[in-house]
């Protein structure tokens, strides 16, 4: 199956979970990403703010900032299709809902950061395979920032056991995952 059929079927499963059974399932993964040695060794983690029933990030960011890491997360800016990483230091002020529907900084709070200073990326996605492989929504925004990051700056993903599947088509450009964590399993 292409790409965009694929995120059709999958997004429509993600859609129609009960939020209380992503809340139960996303618990289960972060507990799981909690305990791994990738995850405490990092200072500076990049995190995706979750929207719709994607696996939620928001309890484990706040883990993060009484932990202090140092927490960076996704401006979009669609102008360049290219994600700005931006340092917040709490979940309170200075967010706004995007054009997508999740919270980003406002524009003029923007604290950049180098791709480069960034020990994890958590990524979220649409769909992935056994050995790796990503799909997001479309548009290439994470394989783009992938693409600048230092060579041993872990790559995890999140997602839920249904979003994974044997194979799924990949270009050139496809940056892969280190890890995928689901409910069920860890893939490496
Ligand atoms: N590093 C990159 N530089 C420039 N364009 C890119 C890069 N990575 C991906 N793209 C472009 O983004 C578009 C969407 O990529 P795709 O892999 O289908 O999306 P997604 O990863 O979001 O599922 C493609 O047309 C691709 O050429
Ligand atoms: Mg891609």
């Amino acid at each position: 199956m292409d790409k965009n059929n694929l995120r059709k079927r999958i997004l429509s499963i993600r859609n129609g979970l009960k939020p209380e059974e992503a809340e139960q399932k996303s618990k289960v993964i972060m507990n799981k990403l909690t305990s791994l040695d990738e995850y405490k060794s990092s200072k500076v983690v990049f995190i995706y703010m979750s929207f719709k029933n994607e696996v939620n990030t928001y309890e484990l960011i706040e883990r993060m900032l009484s932990e202090h890491k140092r927490v960076v997360i996704p401006y979009t800016d669609t102008k360049n299709t290219e994600i700005i990483p931006s340092e917040i230091k709490q979940l309170k002020d200075d967010l706004v809902l995007n054009s997508f529907g999740y919270y980003e900084p406002v524009l003029e709070k923007i604290k950049q950061v180098k791709p480069e200073e960034l020990d994890l990326i958590i990524t979220p996605g649409v769909v992935f395979d056994e050995s790796l492989n990503r799909v997001g929504f479309g548009k290439g925004y994470y394989d783009r920032i992938l693409s600048k990051k230092r060579k041993d700056t872990k790559v995890i993903a999140v997602a839920y056991e249904f979003q994974v599947i044997d194979k799924v088509p990949t270009e050139p450009h496809d940056i892969k995952m280190d890890m995928i964590i689901t409910e069920e399993r860890i893939i490496q």
